[in-house]
């Protein structure tokens, strides 16, 4: 019976947990393409190991554009072993707790395939989700080139935005229409109160701040990421760029924004949080509670394949980073612009260097 209480992770001996975050692309997998060393990386972390337990871990993605429960379902089929939605922390999983402070408010989201943006922001209890489809539906002159598709029409909102102020604008994922999202973004941005349907000068060079009251977020800075394609691809950094650069060119200036995802503090805070909640969140009425103490950051071992992103908020996170061969860096080209602890070709050798280290 008391094994059946036993906490999800038993620490390693007394000392603190020793605590894992995975990245994803270019550690775990490569586009859909599961990389051979990962399911052997995911066995010694779920018990097969010299000392025999489980140990705990979180995969810690600059990814997404679905929800937890959905990424997590394709990720559990796809390794193989079952990856529970509180172990899966996205680029936009950290917009969850602000669902609240918009509860009265209408936000637009950008990203992700079709309607999956709204349903993610939906999942968050975010009450009043536009998107981009939205407003070309309301009104299809305000960006001419490009005309809703039978599927698109099956999932549009029909919403009078010359009476919706939006208040936020939140880019989830990589936004599938570049041109149309920017058009749509700049308008939002530069019309008072963000009444999308007001008039503006479009290229203003003076740009009034009152305007910017709206807030802008981007979940995810990479500039490039790997998939199975040789070369590493643009990510939603490259898109941030490119919208920076049309609002400069209209108005003289870039426009503030918030930036979430690697290797941003924010975003580790918030894995050190899912981690401690891990091992220590009773799973039943019931369940021992281990005593609670912090985890050192030195004991979190984040495997990453993006010196940018990974190694960099690790490092400054103080936890350890393990850089690996299989995604963005390559040795070939230049040293890693941010250190890690130690490099590996890949990450199950990784895990094993860690775990030697560990215990
Ligand atoms: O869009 C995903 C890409 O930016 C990188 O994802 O898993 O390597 O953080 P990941
Ligand atoms: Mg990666």
């Amino acid at each position: 019976p008391a094994l059946q209480n036993a906490p999800r992770f038993k620490s390693t001996k007394s000392r603190a947990p020793l605590a894992f975050a995975l990245d994803i692309d270019g550690v775990l997998l490569q586009g859909s393409s599961v990389i051979p060393a990962a399911k052997r990386a995911l066995d010694i972390l779920q018990g097969q190991n010299p000392l025999g337990i489980k140990i705990p871990f979180i995969l810690m993605t600059n990814g997404g554009g679905v929800t937890e429960e959905a990424r997590c379902k394709k990720l559990s089929a796809t390794l193989g072993i079952e990856i529970a939605p509180d172990q899966l922390m996205q680029a936009h999983t950290v917009l969850r707790p602000l669902a609240e402070k918009y509860s009265d408010h209408s936000i637009l989201v950008l990203g992700g395939k079709g309607n999956k943006g709204r349903e993610v922001a939906q999942s968050y209890g975010f009450k009043n989700v536009h998107i981009p489809l939205d407003i070309l539906a309301w009104n299809p002159t305000i960006w001419p080139f490009h005309q809703l598709t039978e599927e698109e029409k099956s999932f549009v909102q029909s919403t009078d935005f010359s009476k919706t102020p939006i208040h936020a604008i939140f880019v989830l994922h990589d936004p599938r229409n570049w041109s149309l999202d920017i058009q749509i973004m700049t308008d939002v941005l530069r019309s008072p109160h963000g009444v999308v349907g007001s008039e503006y000068v479009p290229t203003t060079r003076r740009y009034s701040h009152s305007q910017s009251a709206i807030q802008l977020a981007f979940c995810n800075p990479d500039l490039i990421w790997r998939n199975e394609y040789h070369v590493p691809r643009f990510g939603q950094g490259a898109f941030k760029e490119a919208f920076q650069a049309v609002f400069r060119a209209a108005t003289g200036r870039n426009h503030p924004f918030t930036q979430f995802g690697k290797p941003h503090e924010v975003t580790y805070k918030f894995g050190e949080k899912m981690l401690h909640d891990l091992i220590y969140k009773p799973v039943s009425e019931g369940d021992i509670m281990e005593n609670e103490k912090d985890i050192p950051p030195s004991r979190i071992y984040m495997i990453g394949d993006n010196p940018a992103s990974d190694i960099a908020g690790a490092n400054a996170a103080s936890w350890s980073s393990i850089l690996v061969r299989t995604g963005v860096y390559d040795p070939a080209h230049a040293p890693p612009a941010h250190q890690p602890t130690y490099e590996a070709e890949d990450v199950e050798e990784a895990v094993k260097w860690a775990f030697e280290r560990e215990t």
